[in-house]
């Protein structure tokens, strides 16, 4: 028995942090989206436990998310189980993608699936909120406002799609040291709905709270979103924690120029009950 799934990236459209809380981390309200650069994962149960990747740089021992997954669905399920798992990496790490968290969510997802659906979506939520913040959000349908530590989801409908440039230079940052240089007093303070509203309504307020923090590490990251947004695209925002930028716009064309790692993507949302399929015309 064997499912072959694509993990999606994620972009933040919007990302405000609100305070610091008691345990570390960030109380924030971002509005998440699902996009089409995507892994590829394939899980089969198996005579024994595997693990394999296309890419090197990536740890194959309990720090994976993708083994913290098998082993929670393990523990809480109490099912026994082998699974073989081979993974063919193309998110960035440390890019702010989430690509580590949306992992984690579709081995849940892959693991439910192939073992008869033992738990609930809202169970496998659960599960993916003590993993990592991102992952409860790769279980939504693909658009949703995140608050909490990113974990406390309320779905929305979605956008109107968008084509979009990843771009990410050579050099990534670790979420933790970004947070920790946030000076709080210098974060947005929105009307939350009027921001939401803006997506619907077709006039956009993209920020990113984080941005300060990340171009305080990274002075050349502020003079990369300042190059990007020269070739005039409709917005330029670094996505999550740095250090990718997402830049929106269907008309630019910047295939050809030389950046450490650019890609075409798009808006992706999966339907009820079905897991995200990238259909043949979407980059
Ligand atoms: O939940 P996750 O493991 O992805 O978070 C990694 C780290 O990022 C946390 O340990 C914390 O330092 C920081 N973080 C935060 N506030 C958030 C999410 C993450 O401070 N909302």
């Amino acid at each position: 028995m064997s499912l072959s799934l694509i993990s999606p990236a994620k972009i933040n459209l919007f990302l405000q942090v609100e305070k610091k809380r008691p345990d570390g981390y960030h109380d924030l309200a971002s509005l998440f989206q699902t996009i089409s650069l995507h892994d590829k994962i394939s899980i089969t149960l198996s005579e024994k436990d595997t693990f394999t990747s296309s890419d090197p740089n990536i740890p194959l021992d309990g720090s994976n998310l993708i083994i913290k997954a098998r082993e929670a669905f393990r523990n809480i399920t109490g099912l026994k189980f082998n699974v073989s798992i081979a993974i063919q990496k193309n998110i960035p790490i440390e890019a702010g993608l989430g690509g580590g968290s949306s992992n984690a969510a579709t081995i849940l997802f892959g693991l439910n699936n192939l073992l008869l659906n033992p738990l609930t979506l809202n169970e496998l939520q659960e599960i993916g909120s003590k993993i990592g913040s991102d992952v409860p959000f790769f279980l939504s349908e693909g658009t949703a406002l995140c608050r909490g530590r990113g974990e406390l989801i309320e779905e929305l409908k979605p956008l109107k799609p968008e084509s979009l440039y990843i771009v990410k230079p050579a050099y990534g940052l670790k979420t933790p040291l970004v947070f920790q240089n946030l000076d709080i007093e210098t974060c947005t303070k929105c009307d939350l709905n009027e921001v939401i509203r803006s997506f619907y309504e077709g006039h956009p307020i993209y920020f990113n709270d984080l941005e300060k923090p990340a171009f305080k590490l990274r002075p050349e990251l502020e003079t990369l979103k300042n190059s990007l947004k020269s070739y005039g695209f409709e917005a330029v925002l670094m996505s999550g924690s740095g250090t990718s930028f997402f830049c929106i716009n269907d008309t630019i064309n910047i295939d050809n120029h030389d950046f450490t790692f650019i890609s075409r993507a798009s808006f992706l949302n999966r339907k009820k009950k079905k897991w995200y399929e990238i259909e043949k015309m979407l980059h």
